[in-house]
Formats: C-alpha cells, sequence, structure tokens
C-alpha cells in the first residue's frame, strides 16, 4: 500500500511539474476562466494520479490530451456521471460526484488541453528505413509475380502503386504514420458505422474517404484511390484487410 501511495505521489509533483511547465511553455492563447478553473478540479480531485496529459502523469489509465476531440462533451458528461457503466470488465473509475459547475469547467479545460496539443502525440520515427513500415516498390505494376491467392494479392497492392496504403498505415500495432494502423481492422471494422458489414466499410474507407473519419485523425486519405486502383485490387485489398483480426 505504501508503494502504490508512493507511486501517486510521486506522479502527482511530476505531473503537476508538467502542467505548470507546459502553461509556461505555451503562449498564452485564450485560457477562459473556464478551462482555469477546470485545471483547478483536475487537480482537486487528483486526475493526474491516474491519467496523463500530454503524456505526462499517472499512466494507470488512459492519455486524456486528445479526449474531448475523441469522445466529444455530451460522451464525457455522462461518463463522469457513472463511469462503470461504460466499459465493464475493464479497469474502474472511481465515480466523483462533480457538480454541474465542476463537469462544465472541467470539460472547458480538456478542449483547452486537446486545443494546445494539435500535434501530440509526436508521430513515431521509422527506425529501420521503409523496414517497419513494409514498403516495397521494385517490381510495382508488373503482374507476372502476382500471388495466386487473393489476401497474398490484396497485402501486394497495399504496399506497392498506384495506392500504396503502407506509406500511411503500418500494420503492426499502435503504430501511427499518417492513418491509423489498420492491425486488427478486420475486428473493428463492422463497429464503425451502424448498418455497414465489415467489407462495406472497408470499401468505402478507399472509396470514399470522407464518410467516416477515424476520430483523432486528419481527413487526408486521397479521394481519387477508387479511380487509381481497378475494381479487382480494390477486391483484393479489402480480402487481406479482412484477414487483420
Ligand atoms: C484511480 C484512478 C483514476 C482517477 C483518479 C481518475 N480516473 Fe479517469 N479513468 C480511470 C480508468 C481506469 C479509466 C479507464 C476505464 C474506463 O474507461 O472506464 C478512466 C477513463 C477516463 C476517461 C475516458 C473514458 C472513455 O470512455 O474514453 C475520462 C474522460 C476520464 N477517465 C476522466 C477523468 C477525470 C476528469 C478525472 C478526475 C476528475 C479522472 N478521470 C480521475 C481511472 C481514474
Ligand atoms: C495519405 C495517407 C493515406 C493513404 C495513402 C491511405 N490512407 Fe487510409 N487513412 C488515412 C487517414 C489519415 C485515415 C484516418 C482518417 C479517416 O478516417 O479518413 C485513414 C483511414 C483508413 C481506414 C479506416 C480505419 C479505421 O480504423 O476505421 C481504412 C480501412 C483505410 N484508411 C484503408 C486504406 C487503404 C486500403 C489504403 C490504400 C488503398 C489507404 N487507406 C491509403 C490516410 C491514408
Amino acid at each position: 500500500m505504501r508503494g502504490t501511495r508512493l507511486f501517486f505521489a510521486v506522479c502527482l509533483v511530476v505531473s503537476a511539474a508538467a502542467i505548470v511547465l507546459v502553461l509556461a511553455a505555451v503562449p498564452p492563447r485564450e485560457v477562459t476562466a473556464e478551462a482555469a478553473a477546470g485545471a483547478n478540479v483536475w487537480r482537486a480531485y487528483r486526475c493526474e494520479g491516474c491519467h496523463t496529459l500530454y503524456g505526462m502523469g499517472g499512466a494507470y489509465a488512459p492519455d486524456l490530451t486528445h479526449i474531448y476531440a475523441q469522445r466529444g462533451a455530451d460522451y464525457l458528461r455522462e461518463f463522469l456521471v457513472n463511469p462503470a457503466a461504460f466499459h465493464p470488465g475493464g479497469r474502474m473509475m472511481p465515480a466523483f460526484g462533480l457538480t454541474r459547475s465542476e463537469t462544465d469547467n472541467l470539460l472547458a479545460f480538456l478542449q483547452w488541453a486537446d486545443e494546445q496539443a494539435a500535434s501530440w502525440p509526436p508521430r513515431p520515427i521509422q527506425v529501420a528505413g521503409g523496414g517497419s513500415i513494409g514498403l516495397e516498390s521494385d517490381d510495382a505494376g508488373t503482374t507476372a509475380s502476382l500471388p495466386a491467392d487473393p489476401a497474398a494479392r490484396g497485402e501486394y497492392w497495399f504496399k506497392r502503386p498506384p495506392a500504396i496504403c503502407a506509406t500511411c498505415h503500418a500494420l503492426a500495432a499502435d503504430t501511427v504514420i499518417v492513418g491509423p494502423s489498420l492491425a486488427g481492422i478486420a475486428s473493428r471494422a463492422a463497429d464503425r458505422v451502424p448498418g455497414q458489414s465489415a467489407e462495406a466499410y472497408l470499401r468505402d474507407s478507399i472509396i470514399n474517404p470522407g464518410h467516416f473519419i477515424v476520430p483523432g485523425f486528419p481527413d487526408v486519405m486521397q479521394r481519387n484511390l477508387g479511380e487509381k486502383l481497378s475494381a479487382e485490387q480494390i477486391n483484393d485489398i479489402i480480402t487481406f484487410l479482412l484477414t487483420l483480426e
């Protein structure tokens, strides 16, 4: 128990210092009275004992730097009233019984934190050249070496022109290049858009990337991939993505 308390105490000191540093380093842009009051609520309830902002604080619970953009105010309001109702079976967060104005201020603070940190987290550096991306642009476009298996063909096209999906999407988990990692996409795809099957969602992601924007990511996927890729190439890529469970 003493160790745990010490852990939290250290986290608290480190993150308080970190927040002071961040506040000092960032030009004072629109820190509203609500956001400032929200920072006090954040400290008063020791949110940073468990959570990080800008990666600093306690590592027990998720980083909340972009939680405002990811979840939105309505979701966060409900979550804070009854956190236990949200992700049963996982680590649980205590309900703090915040007052209405404490919650309003806290949300203003989280919104401010999100906007201050547009480029957080920094992109991981791909040290192994193209190796970790798996980029292979050699024999591009030659059909002689095309694999016979549709999923293998899909992976082939995933890494090669004309689309080179792999310049923006890693297949390693939790690695963000420009777009999200597609590790496990087959398991997520069916839950993205209500009424859309995994297959339909993946097809739409390629042909109409603007339809659904993955929260926290920029809307920068090219609009013309549906024309650059043949129908067959798209089918193969989808078959490949559906193997990533
Ligand atoms: C004792 C540790 C602890 C403290 C203190 C704590 N949290 Fe959490 N929080 C968690 C855990 C664990 C999760 C992840 C579990 C979950 O999402 O239900 C979480 C998740 C969250 C989420 C994400 C919910 C989602 O679904 O994405 C938000 C927002 C949040 N906490 C806000 C806060 C705020 C604001 C405070 C301070 C008032 C706070 N937390 C204090 C442990 C804590
Ligand atoms: C220029 C960078 C870029 C390229 C190239 C690119 N994407 Fe994306 N992609 C993104 C970004 C950024 C997002 C997240 C924003 C969004 O949803 O549009 C995304 C989202 C996705 C998603 C949704 C992921 C999810 O978790 O729901 C899929 C699937 C996807 N892309 C597949 C592909 C495929 C297949 C190709 C190649 C045919 C490709 N992308 C090429 C940048 C790119």
